[in-house]
């Protein structure tokens, strides 16, 4: 019984297995209980005492490095497994699809890009704001209706927490923590609670332009305005300012530019007045640099603020703001050649 017990030593110690299936033969020839170890099991117990002494310890050996073995040979076909897959030279490579970028964000690089040619430095703030940075300090009144649940996300009503709806936060954040001059751009994504239509949208982008120091003059926000534009839309664009309301500027104005796309003859994407419409303006009110900190005996400023959506719409003529939401690569691909 010994040498058999040698000579299955020897035998198992030369095996090779090709797969999995190969080891699982393998494993039921020498180890499942009608397998080659058992058996010899089974005549050990027909053994004498003294027998037994003798080969005992030589057959528990051999099971012990049978399973061993077994073992063996099914960790070194799971590891050249990985390996293959994981060092393949011969594969080609899978194509990167190159993304663009975003019409938005092109265009917001774009508005940054021109104002900070004139001196003014990036400022952001929070999404989620309070009702004093987006109202309370912009000079609304408490009944104003953009505070209702209508057009404003409310987190909480007290203490009101809310989405902002415009980025003029950022202007009475930035006032309350520095001194004049102060020369901010400030670019960010706002919410309003619209039904979502091809012209209205519950969020969007707008970058917003503060201007503080001393003598800030009505001519200096003009002059400002039509830098923009001209480096926006092109060198022969026209600009009109018409009075309007805000409750954070005095006097306020909307600004128009000369439609692009006819030059101001009248189109129908102007619908034949020559002018498109591009923004909001004035001077800070002093009311607002009183808020936040700003002696407005010393100190005046203008602001201004513009979607992007609409810009990029002017420039692009995209005519649906859903778009720029739904992830639609063939849309997303037509601004490949809008990369600078
Ligand atoms: N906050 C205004 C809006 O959301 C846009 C705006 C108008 C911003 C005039 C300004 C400004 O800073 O001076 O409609």
């Amino acid at each position: 019984m010994l040498d058999k017990i040698k000579a299955l030593h020897s035998e198992i110690e030369s095996l090779n297995a090709a797969d999995a299936a190969e080891v699982e033969v393998l494993r039921i020839k020498y180890l499942s209980k009608k397998g080659e170890i058992n058996a010899l099991f089974n005549d050990f117990r027909a053994l004498g005492p003294d027998e037994k002494r003798a080969i005992g310890a030589p057959l528990n050996e051999l099971k012990t490095f049978a399973t061993e073995k077994i073992n063996i040979l099914r960790e070194a076909l799971d590891n050249n497994g990985a390996s293959e897959i994981s060092i393949d030279m011969s594969r080609t490579a899978a194509p990167v699809a190159l993304g663009t970028r975003h019409p938005l964000s092109l265009v917001r690089a774009e508005i940054i890009d021109i104002f900070s040619r004139l001196g003014f430095t990036l400022a952001e703030g929070p999404e989620i704001e309070d009702d004093w940075h987006v109202f309370g300090a912009m000079n609304f009144a408490a009944d104003h209706p953009a505070r209702d649940m209508q057009d404003t996300f409310f987190i909480q009503r007290t203490p009101d927490v809310l989405l902002r709806t415009h980025t003029s936060s950022v202007q009475s954040r930035v006032m309350e923590n520095s001194k004049p001059p102060i020369r901010i751009i400030c670019p960010g994504r706002v919410y309003r609670n619209e039904a979502i239509s091809a012209r209205a949208h519950c969020f969007f982008h707008q970058v917003e332009a503060l201007y503080v120091d001393k003598n800030v003059s009505f001519a200096d926000l003009r002059q400002t305005l039509l830098y923009f534009a001209r480096e926006m839309f092109g060198p022969e664009t026209q600009i009109r300012l018409r009075p309007s309301y805000f409750p954070f500027t005095e006097p306020s104005a909307e600004m128009d530019i000369s439609c692009n796309l006819c030059g101001g003859k009248g189109c129908s994407f102007c619908k034949h007045t020559g002018w498109v419409e591009i923004l909001g303006c004035g001077m800070v009110d002093p009311a607002v640099l009183e808020a936040c900190g700003i002696d407005s005996k010393e100190y005046s400023g203008f602001a201004l603020g513009m979607g992007v959506e609409r810009i990029t719409n002017l420039k692009y003529q995209v005519n649906d703001l859903r778009l720029f939401s739904e992830n639609d690569t063939r849309f997303l691909d037509e601004f490949t050649s809008a990369h600078k």
